[in-house]
């Protein structure tokens, strides 16, 4: 059971709070993908084309496509909102620019991050978002059929796992968990309730990543052996002192699952990513997209290929004189057998002449497919630029969302494949914080022998008050 539970209208003397909407997360791209959406798989974790198993709703005409889907009776697709920080609300304001698409209620532990996007629904809808600080609470209502999960990782489990046991769909960011255990039993929760779960990994429906997967998966640059994937990282948190929460914060509810910890301004909102107590680090936090690239590039479809051993090296060497756990340094190598290649992740390295960020493949022959946030090429092995072909253009990322909720198909990040990316992210800290090789068993779904199992990243304890629901994955 959760600590509390009470819903409250925003009232006068909130503080409005600055939200980030980032330029990329505009919607630019409107056309379908042919490929992808039509290339539908199954994995055990339940990436099934499933028919609604729960669809008790009855307004819709036969006709419609909404029919056993929304419960709205003008035929849109009625949205809550669970965490209006800065990602929660640019999914908000992506989905609220579609016409059959409404926000009924918002929802955060902090008053004060809900200004900005009530005001936006009010402005929108021209009437004000229902407001509650319990989650639980606002899945109670019949009448919103899908959620936005935007909370930080360490909340992702209970929210995603509470959403669809009420019925709901939901687009959940990424990663999609704290640790390795809450992805499979996640994964397993939303085949069991046959629930539409888009993760927030939009790489997946831009351009320059769909032409490079492509490109690798019709074999053009020939056999792979090598994929890189890196972030640059020189994020200092500072040194600060515990202190009161905020007024408006029920610092209590948005520690949650996690360890407790007393309040810092450091590890609260947006800084959490930096602390293993409620994030992953850089691995999951951008791991998440780089080494999902490389992954979906290597693999035939969404089910991705999964590595079987990983050791990671590295630490918090860079950063000195701050109160960040997550590892400043990182060199993680993963081994994969079928297809036989071999994947290198980094955090904080310089690049000198790459992005900040990116996806590298390399071929038995030494060429280098390179991609980041803008662009991709093709190098000879004496850095010579080749030719590229593209791919049919992607659908926009939360459209695809909408679309496959309406025909209960799985969107481009349904959640079984962001899942196993997620877990492929966990076991570079489970190495690093084992001090040893692991070796993943991806017919168990779970670490082979000890190595690994008594880390964080693995399998956290609970803080007592609240349980994991228990799914198990099924054939
Ligand atoms: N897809 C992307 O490119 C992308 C980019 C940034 C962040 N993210 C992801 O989005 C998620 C949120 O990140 P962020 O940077 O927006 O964090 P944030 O800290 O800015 O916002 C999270 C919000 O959730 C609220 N919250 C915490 N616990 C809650 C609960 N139990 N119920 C309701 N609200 C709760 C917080 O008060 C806060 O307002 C993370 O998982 C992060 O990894 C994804």
């Amino acid at each position: 059971m959760l600590a509390r539970s009470h819903s409250s209208k925003i009232g006068e003397g909130i503080v409005a709070f600055p939200v980030l909407i980032l330029g990329v997360f505009t919607l630019a791209n409107e056309e379908h993908d042919k490929d992808w959406t039509r290339r539908q798989f199954i994995v055990r974790t339940g990436a099934v084309a499933a028919a609604s198993a729960a669809a008790p709703f009855v307004r819709m005409t036969e006709a419609s496509p909404w029919k056993g889907i929304s419960n709205s009776p003008n035929e849109k697709l009625v949205l809550g909102l669970i965490g209006c920080g800065g990602m929660g609300a640019a999914n908000m304001r992506n989905l609220m620019n579609f016409p059959d698409v409404s926000v009924a209620a918002i929802c955060d532990v902090d008053d004060n991050r809900m200004t900005g996007d009530y005001n936006d629904v009010e402005k929108k809808y021209g009437r004000k978002p229902d407001v509650y600080k319990d989650y639980r609470k606002m899945l109670e209502r019949k009448d919103i059929d899908a959620v936005i999960v935007g909370t930080p990782d360490h909340w992702h489990a209970l929210n995603l796992i509470h959403a669809v046991e009420a019925g709901k769909d939901a687009y959940c960011e990424k990663p999609v968990s704290h640790d390795i255990h809450e992805a499979v039993t996640m994964a397993a929760a939303v085949k069991h309730h046959q629930k539409i779960v888009q993760c927030g990994t939009w790489q997946r429906s831009t351009k320059e990543f769909t032409d490079s997967i492509e490109y690798i998966r019709a074999g053009k640059l020939g056999k792979i052996t090598l994929c890189r994937a890196w972030i640059n990282d020189s994020f200092r948190a500072g040194r600060v002192k515990p202190s009161d929460p905020p007024k408006g914060l029920d610092y209590d509810m948005w520690v949650g699952p996690a360890g407790w910890l007393p309040y810092q301004t450091n590890r609260c909102h947006w800084n959490w990513r930096w602390f293993l107590n409620f994030g992953g680090g850089l691995s999951t936090d951008w791991g998440v997209h780089m080494m999902d690239i490389a992954l979906l590039g290597m693999s035939k479809d969404n089910d991705l290929v999964m590595p079987t051993a990983v050791s990671s090296f590295g630490g918090n060497l860079a950063i000195s004189d701050d109160d960040r756990t997550a590892p400043d340094v990182m060199e993680c190598i993963y081994n994969f057998k079928d297809p036989n290649f071999t994947m290198h992740w980094a955090i904080g390295q310089d690049h000198p002449g790459k992005e900040g960020h990116g996806t590298e493949f390399v071929s038995a022959d030494g060429r280098t497919l390179r991609v980041w946030r803008g662009g991709w090429k093709i190098l000879d092995p004496g850095g010579k630029e080749l030719e590229k072909e593209e791919a049919p253009n992607p659908p926009n990322h939360w459209r695809n969302w909408v679309d496959c909720v309406k025909t209960r198909t799985q969107p481009r990040a349904n959640f079984a494949s962001v899942a196993q990316t997620t877990i492929v992210c966990h076991l570079s800290n489970v190495a690093l914080q084992a001090g040893e090789m692991v070796k993943w068993d991806n017919a168990k779904l779970d670490l082979m022998g000890r190595a690994g199992k008594n880390t964080n990243a693995y399998k956290r304890a609970y803080r007592k008050g609240y349980t994991l629901p228990d799914y198990k994955p099924t054939a």
